[in-house]
């Protein structure tokens, strides 16, 4: 049983051993915590710097129960599960954070949105589509310019294709058939922000720096922290953000994606009920990381200082760059770069875009980390 204080051999059982759950667990043990995690890879990223791991697949039900067993407090990694399991595990009397409700509401994005809407949260026009028909009215209701999202299982824009005509439309419904689809208008943001909450047990909320992300090919390629905009453009998307993880249950870090509009309005795109892409850099930039705030958040200790520790951060993903065998060269040159770090994720074979790593680079101003991160991303190969 856990007391306050008193804590040490105490055991955090986290549901996916990917890379977020290695920097969850390398951020656990330093606080004297036990980790355990469920995934399906043998020697997950998360078991290879000292986890424990029950290898089964994450909707396997028995092996959630051991994990459970074996654990004081659970949380996940990833938001595609199975919610009515986890209330199993609630009903076990074990503490699941984020609670179950939260992450069934976040893993459909059209019930999220709805959500958000109903309680007068900004976020993008949407609508659901039920069939092509119902497309092709979106498409005249957004002017024209829209994505076809599906509603479940989606990460790094695996599940969007934007359109802008009937063919288009058919395209999107062959490719994503037998899925749960929905419309949103196409923004065109002049950049895409994140917010990092933290949520503590009794249900505070603290927010971390605004960050500007940068994506191609739908996927997350740069963070730059603090984001170039206004002081009423931060604040702005500080409290939306804030507002909008005050609604939802459960405690950890969630991190909310958002749209700056070209006229300067902030809009939700998506909340992720966990530790995210865009907050990699608080390892380094931070008084407290994100990882060490989950930990701290779901065990029912005081959150830490969000504040950066650093006037500068930028994040660069490590993708893939071809589908082989992971193979990384140029380690030795990126590390001779100041105030550059690398995180590999331990993950073999490298796809082509498989988030394979990151740098962070810190520095006197975002233009100065910008480039040394840029240097040592040129200087590695995966
Ligand atoms: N309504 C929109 N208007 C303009 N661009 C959009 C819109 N929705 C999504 N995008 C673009 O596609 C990217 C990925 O979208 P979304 O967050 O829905 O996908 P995802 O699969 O959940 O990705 P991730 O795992 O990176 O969060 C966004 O970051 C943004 O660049
Ligand atoms: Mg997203």
């Amino acid at each position: 049983m856990y007391i306050k204080g008193m804590h040490g051999s105490q055991t955090i059982g986290i549901i996916g051993g990917g890379q977020l759950g290695r920097m969850l667990t390398l951020a656990a043990l330093p606080l004297g915590f036990k980790v355990i995690v469920v995934d399906p890879g043998e020697d997950s990223p998360a078991a290879q710097v000292g986890a424990k791991q029950i290898v089964a697949d994450l909707y396997d039900r028995t092996a959630l129960k051991q994990l459970a067993e074996k654990s004081d407090w659970l949380t996940i990694e990833i938001e595609h599960l199975d919610a009515d399991i986890l209330d199993e595990l609630v009903a076990l009397g074990k503490p699941v954070n984020p609670a179950p409700s939260t992450i069934r509401l976040i893993q459909d994005k059209y019930l999220q949105k709805k959500f958000f809407e109903e309680a007068g949260i900004p976020v993008a026009p949407f609508v659901e589509i039920p069939d092509e028909r119902a497309a092709n009215d979106a498409l005249k209701a957004f002017e024209g310019k829209m994505l076809i999202k599906t509603r479940h299982g989606a990460y790094d824009g695996r599940g969007n294709m934007v359109v802008e005509d009937a063919a288009q439309i058919k395209k999107a419904f062959k490719l994503f058939a037998g899925k749960q689809l929905y419309a949103e208008k196409l923004i065109p943001f002049s950049k895409e922000l994140a917010v990092m909450v933290a949520r503590t047990v009794d249900g505070d909320v603290a927010a971390y720096p605004v960050v500007e992300t940068i994506h191609e090919r739908n996927i997350c390629v740069e963070v730059l922290a603090p984001a170039p905009i206004s002081k009423t453009q931060t604040t702005e998307a500080t409290n939306v953000a804030l507002q909008a993880v005050s609604m939802l249950h459960g405690a950890g870090m969630f991190g909310v994606e958002l749209f700056l509009t070209k006229e300067g309005d902030i809009l939700i795109n998506e909340i992720a009920p966990r530790v995210h892409n865009s907050g990699h850099h608080t390892i380094e930039a931070n008084h407290t990381s994100q990882f060490e705030q989950h930990v701290r958040a779901i065990t029912g200790l005081p959150l830490g200082d969000t504040t950066l520790s650093v006037p500068a951060a930028v994040m660069i993903n490590i993708l893939g760059e071809r589908n082989d065998m992971t193979k990384i060269k140029g380690l030795d040159k990126a590390l001779a770069n100041p105030r550059t770090s690398v995180h590999l994720y331990g993950k073999s074979p490298t796809k082509v875009d498989r988030k394979m790593g990151h740098i962070t680079a810190t520095g006197k101003t975002v233009k100065e980390a910008r480039a040394r991160a840029r240097k040592a991303r040129k200087q590695l190969s995966i």
